[in-house]
């Protein structure tokens, strides 16, 4: 259904086309706007404006609802494993048993990152943080695939992209390894990735780690979860980075770096750290609310509040179900958990949140999990960029197959100086 909008401007009336999505989503398209009108839009953070067409995934804030390749979260949180749910975000269905087959054994023979590369990890001081290491060693990855940037990118990407979604975690356990003086623990093919990824963090060279399959799930499920979000901060990164068809591990790391910001990615680590705080503070949570509305105070309810979802973020409905199931099942018991559950109820019954309809989001209880796990704090948003990886994969797919991709440039209003003259150094003083 084609239609139109029209706009006045200095007097003249402008017909623009709309684009309706499958979904009703409807935009206007502004490519013409500048050359019909010297006019350009402005929108701080894109709060309104749609940066490409992509059929991965559907969010509609209003209502909370997620769906990859149109397959609500919550069945595929019930039903898949991460891998499956990866290869369905990539390759855009859910994979038969033979395609699943190769996709597995691509994983497995590319688990192992090249041996040259243990040394780079002992550049790096014993305290550095695993986002830095992670998104220079994804490059560094790829230093030993020259293909990587000798041959177009869609030549080999079904093997670059198994190397990456299957090095990122062997990296990240390395990383863990290293920065406690521990001897890194190299995949072992009989495990499948999530017990794998577990096995490398906390295996010794003369025990297995015991894997226990509630943590191996409730780790699965974490990086199904986050697996991809639309538009979000770091999977635009890795969209204008692919846009100058970069190459696939640049574009990764690009979107690594953007996902480390704490009003991001990093919020996960930053939960707990509130959580700690609170908690250390002997605070039952009340006070820091009271901080959290106070735009003086520099403190926000991290974990809560989400461009999109006016709505109960449903990853995070999934999880905290999770976290209880995880504890009662492991027989731990989190005090965070307590307080970030009475911070919730609070913040849900507090005008200030319910009238900007801030609610808990994907990041406010998914370190309770990784707690649980014994993962460190500071590996939180690794944890979430390995499970992303499949999402900022299959939109640099997308941009590579799009025929009609531009390069990605946005315009800007400026505000500086007025044209001037250079002023001699002589004449300065
Ligand atoms: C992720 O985009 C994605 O999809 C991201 C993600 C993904 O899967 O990729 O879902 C993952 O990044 C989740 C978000 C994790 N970040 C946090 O939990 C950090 C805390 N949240 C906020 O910083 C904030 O809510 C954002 C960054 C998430 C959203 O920021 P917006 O859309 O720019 O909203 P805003 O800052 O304009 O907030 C609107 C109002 C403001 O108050 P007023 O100016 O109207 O008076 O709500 C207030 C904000 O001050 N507000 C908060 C708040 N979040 C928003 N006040 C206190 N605590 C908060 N957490």
């Amino acid at each position: 259904m084609k239609t139109t909008v029209r706009i006045g401007i200095d007097g003249k009336d402008l017909e623009l086309p709309t684009v309706v999505g499958s979904e009703g989503e409807r935009a206007i398209d502004i490519s013409s706007l500048r050359k019909e009108t010297g006019y350009i839009t402005l929108d701080d953070g894109y709060g309104n404006t749609g940066s490409c067409r992509s059929a991965i995934t559907f969010i509609d804030g209003e209502k909370g609802i997620l769906r990859y390749r149109g397959i609500p979260i919550e069945q595929l949180a019930e039903h898949s494993n991460f891998i499956e749910t990866a290869y369905l975000i990539i390759y855009g269905h859910l994979p038969n048993r033979a395609e699943l087959r190769v996709f597995s054994d691509l994983l497995t023979d590319n688990a192992t990152i090249h041996e040259a590369m243990r040394h780079h990890f002992e550049g790096f001081p014993a305290d550095a943080h695993p986002m830095a290491i992670l998104s220079s060693m994804i490059n560094a990855s790829s230093c030993f695939s020259p293909e990587l940037w000798q041959t177009s990118n869609s030549d080999h990407f079904e093997s670059h992209a198994a190397k990456l979604i299957s090095q990122v975690r062997t990296i990240a356990a390395f990383s863990y390894r290293k920065s406690l003086g521990r001897p890194i623990i190299y995949p072992n093919p009989a495990y499948k990735y999530t017990a794998n990824f577990l096995h490398m963090m906390f295996s010794e060279p003369y025990r297995e780690y015991p894997l226990k399959p509630e943590f191996v799930k409730a780790l699965d499920l974490i990086f199904l979860l986050h697996a991809d979000h639309e538009q979000n901060c770091s999977t635009s990164t890795v969209r204008m980075v692919a846009s100058s068809q970069a190459n696939l591990f640049a574009s990764a790391a690009a979107g690594v770096c953007a996902l480390w910001g704490p009003l991001h990615g990093g919020a996960n680590q930053a939960v707990i750290e509130m959580l700690e705080q609170i908690r250390q503070s002997g605070d039952d949570g009340r006070r820091f609310i009271v901080a959290a509305k106070d735009k003086t105070s520099g403190k926000k309810l991290m974990g809560f509040g989400h461009r999109v979802y006016r709505n109960y973020d449903p990853r995070a409905k999934i999880i905290k179900k999770a976290c209880d199931e995880l504890l009662a099942a492991a027989n731990i018991s989190d005090p965070l958990l307590d307080i970030a559950k009475r911070l919730e109820e609070a913040a849900l019954n507090d005008s200030y949140f319910v009238e900007r309809r801030l609610y808990p989001n994907v990041d406010f209880y998914s370190g309770i999990i990784m707690r649980a796990l014994r993962i460190p704090t500071q590996m939180f948003t690794v944890i979430f960029a390995i499970g992303r990886m499949p999402g900022w994969i299959a939109n640099f797919k997308e941009i590579m197959e799009d025929t009609q991709s531009r390069i990605y440039r946005p315009r800007q209003v400026y505000v500086g100086p007025t044209a001037n003259d250079y002023v001699p150094l002589e004449q300065r003083d």
